[in-house]
């Protein structure tokens, strides 16, 4: 399909230019013209969001929106006017999960031939994607990305009252738009942006072209949006960006990351959680402050990607694994406690049997609590993308075997050091297979099954293990000490 006057479709060549541009701020109210309110009453939705908790966060603001426009959300794919798949662009298995999806609902319209088929986040952001959509998806008639969510009453407009295929995909990132509407899908534990964008590049790596270059939102922006979900009664919070480590350095705001800890600690939220920290830039004050802070939970996502110092050169990590390994201690040292998880690469191009060695070599030497284990997948546009790779699938598969197994193992491992123990738990509500066991969160972020005495969803009660397994915990609740 040829493109359309109107259309905004994603450019991979912008999406890799970084602009010394300063980001606008917009504090604007936001608010649905009165024209186009009427637009979603009657009408439901369907959302389902694949990825990252970015994406998860930026589904409760898709979904505030529409719910100011009138919609209700439906969990059933078949009664719904609207679906929209928020998207994953980070390997090729996530798309393709979303292609099939689409494929195979193409069928619902038979049936509803009003019903809008919508996709966004990350694959909306990629050329080939939405080339691929105008060519065998014709179904989806709105595409937007991630830049632009607050264009969405106006692209629905398009879309159901003016009957046109709409998309609007910007490559270059915009202004940080403050005040929009969220649903927020937890009652007791919120997302909050801290920032957007990555600056990092890894080689590998397609974020920083579908999420566009680091931009940080003020901490009396962040700090009020706390004091709110303090104030309605939220127990945790997880500050989210790419990386939180370089929080602030685009405002130039004096002590960085470390200094949002402290006053995020200071709102006496009972559990304050951070994700992506890189190694590279996580400094010694940012362990002071998670040491000093009770409510700051003892628990650090550190990807390591490789346990090889020359892939993570070419990785584009920017710190050897002898440096990964001093951090490691580092934090250990002040912060005994400190439960870790990972995220690890394997088969990144020409990776040999010793330098897959080597990964499984941090691994025994951390004992991660938890890793997410990945094959390498090329993404279009990275530089890792053009690099001759000499590693056949199959040897792939068995290196990502060889390290579950001892990912699993070091799981188990960690976990039987809670037997008997008495843990703080962050109650989630019911366990999903058995009603009367309810479920929840040590401070070191492991999954509890419990049997309860009188605990609510929200509540923070103790528990005293008595079974550990590789992924979980089994316990009884017992009264405060
Ligand atoms: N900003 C986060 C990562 C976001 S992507 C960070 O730097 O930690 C989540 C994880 O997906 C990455 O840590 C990496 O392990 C994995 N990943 C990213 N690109 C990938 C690719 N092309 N192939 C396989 N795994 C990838
Ligand atoms: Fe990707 Fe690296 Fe940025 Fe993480 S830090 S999002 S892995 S480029
Ligand atoms: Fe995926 Fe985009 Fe997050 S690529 S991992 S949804 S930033």
């Amino acid at each position: 399909m040829k493109k359309q006057p109107g259309w905004a479709l994603p450019d991979l060549k912008a999406a890799q230019v970084r602009t010394t541009q300063t980001v606008n701020i917009s504090h604007e109210q936001f608010a649905i013209p009165s024209e186009w309110h009427h637009l979603g009453i009657g009408k439901r939705f369907y959302l389902r969001t694949y990825g990252c908790q970015a994406n998860e966060r930026d589904g409760e603001t898709l979904a505030g929106i529409l719910e100011l426009m009138g919609f209700t959300q439906s969990d059933d794919m078949e009664q719904s006017d609207l679906i929209l798949l928020n998207t994953c662009a980070v390997r090729k298995n996530a798309e393709e999960k979303v292609l099939g999806e689409l494929g195979s609902l193409k069928r619902l319209r038979k049936q509803n031939p009003n019903l809008i088929f919508g996709m966004c986040g990350c694959m909306a952001q990629e050329e080939d994607i939405v080339q691929l959509l105008l060519e065998k998806y014709p179904h989806v008639e709105l595409i937007f990305g991630t830049h632009n969510l607050h264009h969405l009453p106006k692209l629905l407009h398009q879309v159901m009252e003016k009957h046109e295929k709409t998309i609007e995909v910007f490559s270059k990132e915009g202004d940080i738009v403050e005040n929009l509407p969220a649903k927020r899908f937890g009652t007791h534990k919120a997302w909050v942006n801290i920032m957007y964008g990555c600056d990092k590049f890894c080689t590998y790596c397609i974020v920083p072209y579908t999420r566009g270059k680091e931009r940080s939102r003020t901490m009396e922006d962040i700090i009020d949006e706390l004091n709110t979900l303090k104030a309605q009664g939220y127990k945790e919070v997880t500050l989210l960006g790419q990386n939180v480590n370089s929080y602030g350095k685009d405002l130039h705001i004096e002590g960085g990351f470390a200094k949002l800890l402290t006053e995020t600690a200071k709102t006496g939220i009972p559990r304050i959680r951070f994700t992506t920290s890189h190694p590279w830039d996580f400094t010694q004050d940012m362990i002071d402050v998670i040491a000093k802070y009770d409510n700051i939970m003892p628990f650090i996502h550190l990807p390591v990607q490789s346990g090889d110092s020359d892939i993570l050169k070419i990785m584009g990590r920017r710190y050897t694994i002898e440096q990964y390994k001093n951090l490691f201690d580092a934090i250990k040292t002040k912060i005994p406690n400190c439960a870790f998880s990972t995220d690890i690469i394997v088969g990144f191009p020409n990776e040999t049997q010793t330098q897959f060695q080597h990964t499984l070599d941090i691994v025994d030497y951390c004992r991660f609590d938890n890793a997410y284990t990945f094959i390498y997948s090329p993404r279009e546009g990275t530089p890792a993308a053009n690099m001759q790779d000499n590693v056949d699938f199959q040897t792939k598969q068995e290196r990502l075997a060889q390290l579950n197994e001892k990912v699993n193992h070091y799981a188990w491992e960690n976990n039987q050091k809670y037997k008997d123990a008495i843990v703080s738990v962050l109650v989630d509500g019911p366990s999903k297979k058995n009603p009367n066991i309810y479920c929840g969160y040590t401070e070191t972020n492991k999954l509890v099954n419990f049997e309860r005495m009188d605990a609510k969803c929200g509540d923070i009660i103790q528990v005293k293990i008595v079974a550990c397994k590789t992924w979980s915990l089994d316990g009884i609740q017992v009264k405060e000490k």
